[in-house]
């Protein structure tokens, strides 16, 4: 059996107002926390013991998992000051139980993927790693971490976040997922913090250490911001992204058993609706997020957007990519447009917020 570290612990800033009281790995996609989504593939690929490395906001997650069973046990390594993806790699170590040349697989808590981690394990092993990266292609990489891999796959470089044409030598980026022999990551400094992208990775290709890349073209989503969270929720709700969680349900919609949905309204194009949420008469509900316990007065029509939890969206509202926060109440006839985040327990009057006159 595997074990792994999952990496929590961030401060999700590029969430906000949504991260304030709840951190971006337990915030629900689909229904239930990105960090459980990826508890359930875990142990589908046969890891039995899970290290949750948290900081901020701790201790919501261990609220939330001890009152669950996954089938895995999971342990907490609570950083007092985050330490950074390496340091909190090197401080969840403390709790592996595994020998010095066993693999251990980690995870970025915010990403949503299909990589068959089962077959990472597998390429590590055969070719000896010391790491194994799990890479993705995507189209513009300026946002990520370059990883160029030469034809054996063997990572030659590590550039994060490049800025100038000459530094863009490859589409291949650092996924969120590597696999570690497990002294390796004794080796990183403890006590300090350390980033594994811009000091472990590249002092392991510095002392020649066999770092291999393997690029996965199935599904993958880095959860980072509000516009990509929405899709992460519903790729999960229609089943492009997997998870075990949801199986038997995809579709247009998950909408929970709790929820009041007037008839004359339509939940489409991979929505999810939470617990004690009211839907009123034609509303229109597409590509979008309702957090428990929301309320949508008739003939609101939200796209691709976040309803948080408790918000209220009077009637005639328009609400197309954007954020309202918890407890939002938002009057009738308001239009909420592409990057508005509303921040939580805002007041917002009839009709306020308008961008054009023809509607
Ligand atoms: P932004 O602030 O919006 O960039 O998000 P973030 O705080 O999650 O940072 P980022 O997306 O770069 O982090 C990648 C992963 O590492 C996420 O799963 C974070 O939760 C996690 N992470 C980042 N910094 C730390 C840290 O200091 N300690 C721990 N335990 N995890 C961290």
């Amino acid at each position: 059996m595997t074990q792994a570290i999952l990496l929590v612990g961030g401060q999700g800033t590029r969430l906000r107002p949504l991260t304030i009281s709840t951190p971006k790995p337990m915030l629900p996609v689909a229904g239930f926390p990105c960090t459980e989504h990826q508890i359930a593939r875990a142990r589908e690929a046969g890891i039995d013991r899970i290290v949750l490395g948290t900081s901020y906001r701790a201790e919501v997650f261990e609220d939330y998992f001890s009152t669950r069973d996954l089938g895995v046990e999971i342990v907490y390594a609570v950083e007092t000051e985050p330490l950074g993806t390496g340091g909190a790699i090197r401080n969840a170590a403390q709790y592996l139980t595994c020998d010095p040349d066993e693999p251990v697989v980690i995870f970025n808590g915010d990403v949503l993927t299909g990589l068959d981690i089962d077959g990472l394990v597998s390429k590590w092993r055969t070719a000896h790693a010391d790491v194994a990266l799990y890479l993705t292609r995507v189209a513009d990489p300026r946002a990520f971490g370059l990883v160029p891999t030469d034809s054996d796959g063997q990572v030659i470089a590590f550039t994060e976040k490049p800025t100038t044409p000459e530094e863009i030598v490859t589409d291949q980026i650092n996924a969120g997922c590597y696999v570690f022999r497990r002294s390796v990551i004794d080796r990183i400094p403890a006590g300090r913090v350390v980033s594994v992208e811009r000091e472990t990775f590249p002092e392991l290709l510095d002392t020649n250490a066999n770092v291999i890349g393997v690029v996965d073209d199935g599904y993958w989503l880095d959860l980072g911001n509000p516009l990509a969270f929405a899709q992460g929720s519903r790729d999960l709700v229609r089943g492009l992204a997997p998870t075990p969680l949801l199986s038997g349900r995809t579709g247009e919609a998950v909408i929970d058993s709790s929820a009041q949905v007037d008839p004359s309204a339509s939940i489409i194009g991979g929505s999810y609706i939470g617990a004690n949420v009211v839907i009123g008469a034609h509303a229109v509900i597409d590509g979008s997020i309702v957090y428990d316990g929301a309320r949508l007065e008739s003939h609101s029509h939200v796209s691709d957007s976040i309803i948080g939890v408790n918000a209220f969206v009077g009637s005639g509202c328009v609400i197309t990519q954007a954020v309202i926060a918890e407890d939002v109440h938002l009057g009738s006839r308001n239009e909420i447009l592409a990057g508005v985040r509303i921040f939580p327990n805002a007041q917002i009057a009839d009709s306020t917020i308008r961008f054009s006159s023809d509607r």
